[in-house]
């Protein structure tokens, strides 16, 4: 019979899957960057660029507080929401559009990590762990703030930008 596992056990896998995570939105930032129009969304990018290097810092001293080894597990949630994001740079490239649907695809990235942090931290609570809890709730709230941005931005980013041409006007089916 396979070892029973614990909650401990949870906490480490978690751990490591929103330290995979991290490392990969640490990567598409910049090129999230690059992509976005306005000059508020490129320097909210790479602010938030610089946030996620502290929140890797964290997730090791965490490793550490643990005993283990940082290492990250292939998080595939995280790899999808981000292909989603590329998707968008491609497909609204050049588009009045283009600024909104990378700050959805950021809002996504933003509640994966929200759900992950928010249970983490919780588990720590649980097991005992305050040092470990404390260093999760620094950087939830920081995802939370950065949410919030990223709400009002996306709110003034969507303003005017419906009908900029017929052809890209979508078809608005009427609510029965
Ligand atoms: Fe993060």
């Amino acid at each position: 019979m396979a070892t029973e596992k614990t909650l401990n056990d949870l906490f480490l896998d978690t751990l490591k899957d929103i330290y995979f995570a991290e490392k990969q939105i640490l990567k598409a930032l910049p090129k999230m960057a690059r992509a976005a129009q306005s000059e508020e969304g490129k320097a909210g990018f790479l602010k938030h660029r610089d946030e996620t290097q502290g929140q890797i810092e964290r997730l090791e001293q965490i490793f550490e507080l643990l005993g283990k080894p940082a290492r990250g597990k292939t998080c595939e949630a995280i790899q999808g929401i981000l292909a989603e994001g590329e998707e968008i740079m491609e497909e609204y490239k050049g588009t009045v559009a283009l600024d909104a649907g990378l700050i959805s695809s950021a809002q996504a990235v933003e509640h994966y990590e929200m759900a992950r942090y928010g249970t983490l931290k919780s588990w720590a609570k649980q097991l005992g762990m305050t040092e470990a809890a404390t260093l999760l709730d620094a950087t939830l709230q920081e995802e939370i703030a950065t949410d919030q941005k990223l709400t009002a931005l996306g709110e003034e980013t969507a303003k005017g930008t419906g009908n900029a041409s017929a052809s890209s006007k979508p078809v608005l089916k009427k609510a029965s």
